[in-house]
């Protein structure tokens, strides 16, 4: 198939073009070629989503599927929509399970509630940090005008953590980077579950789709596993010699230990607000053929990834040592 990547330069949308590269695709992302290169094999077609005539390049070129990743801007999907649909036979869109306006009630699937659309755009996530519902609300209205232009041949991603090679985000890859430290490792006694899907394994289910034709809305991670016992299961895959020191939520939020991501953090600790974002029912997308890979396999990519960053580096998200030092002398 002919496949357009809006995208394609960093994590998921590059893991997409080179998996369809590898399946022997015609591939060409589209993208300003600024965050890094295209996987070898494809091609980049240089646009600028943020100009009214950003796509030009484009124009008359034919496509069997597109998969657009725009992360936070309503007008870069609607100019992309506008200019294209006439060019392109299925569509996916990359969404998020941020769509989602309660994450405090038990999901019952991706009829439940989402937040209020707006068409906007943000300059990128961080901007977006004192505004936390602008990102879902900007995904929701994209997902709308998908679903408008494309019916059933859309395809709706809303994706739960992303994690493995290339992540940027430093949250999955804090704990297997932490426990192959060794010693006593903070860990949240946190009685929730959490869900995580390699960026490789969704590529491989948005390939898939675009090949078969699937449309719909699907929540896309692996299925809800305990947060515990994840974090004793990435130690075991990394075979580090740990003693996981659990604390209480009480006491993290004492020591101003915060949940989820960002510095002075303990990254997939949920606060519970937000105890059903990792639960949600993934029996769909698994029925649909995402295949998540075993934990061990997970661990190992974002491992990999990790010791090629750095794993003394500063971190986006996490403990430094110095952190956890105080919080283990304040048990
Ligand atoms: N990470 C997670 O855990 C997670 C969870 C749920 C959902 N998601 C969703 O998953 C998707 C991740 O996408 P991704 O990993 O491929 O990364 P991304 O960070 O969304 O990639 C942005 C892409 O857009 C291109 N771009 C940026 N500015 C541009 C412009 N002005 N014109 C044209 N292209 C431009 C970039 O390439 P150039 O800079 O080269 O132009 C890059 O290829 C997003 O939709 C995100 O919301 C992520």
């Amino acid at each position: 198939m002919r496949l357009l990547v809006l995208g394609g330069t960093r994590f998921l949308g590059r893991a997409v073009a080179a998996e369809a590269v590898r399946r022997g695709h015609d591939v060409v992302c589209a993208a300003r070629g600024e965050s890094g290169a295209v996987p070898e094999g494809a091609t980049l077609v240089k646009v600028d989503r943020g100009a009214d005539d950003g796509l030009v390049a484009l124009a008359g070129e034919r496509f069997d599927a597109a998969v657009d990743v725009a992360t936070i801007s309503y007008p870069w999907v609607r100019r992309a929509l506008d200019a294209l649909r006439d060019q392109v036979g299925h569509w996916t869109f990359i969404s998020s399970i941020s769509v989602y306006s309660d994450f405090s009630a038990r999901p019952t699937g991706v009829g439940d509630p989402v937040l209020p659309p707006r068409e906007e755009q943000v300059d990128s996530i961080a901007a977006s940090k004192d505004d936390p519902d602008a990102y879902g609300s900007i995904k929701v209205a994209s997902e709308n005008a998908v679903r408008a232009a494309f019916g059933d041949r859309a395809l709706i991603v809303r994706a739960g953590l992303i994690t493995g090679p290339d992540d940027l985000h430093d949250r999955f890859g804090y704990w297997p980077a932490r426990m192959v430290r060794g010693g006593r490792v903070v860990v949240p006694d946190a009685d929730i579950s959490m869900q995580y899907i390699d960026v490789r394994d969704l590529a491989a289910w948005i390939v898939d789709s675009g090949e078969n034709g699937t449309g719909g809305t699907f929540d896309a991670a692996g299925p809800a596993v305990p947060l515990r016992g994840l974090l004793r299961g990435i130690a075991d895959a990394v075979g580090g010699e740990v003693e996981l020191v659990p604390v209480s939520p009480e006491k993290l939020a004492e020591l101003k230990i915060n949940p989820w991501a960002g510095p002075r953090s303990l990254p997939l600790w949920l606060p519970e607000s937000h105890r059903w974002m990792g639960g949600r029912d993934m029996a769909p997308a698994l029925a649909a053929g995402l295949t998540p890979r075993a934990l061990v396999d997970a661990v190992a990519g974002a491992l990999a990834h990790e010791r090629a960053l750095g794993l003394d580096r500063e971190r986006r998200a996490g403990l430094t040592a110095e952190e956890e030092a105080e919080i283990l002398a304040a048990l």
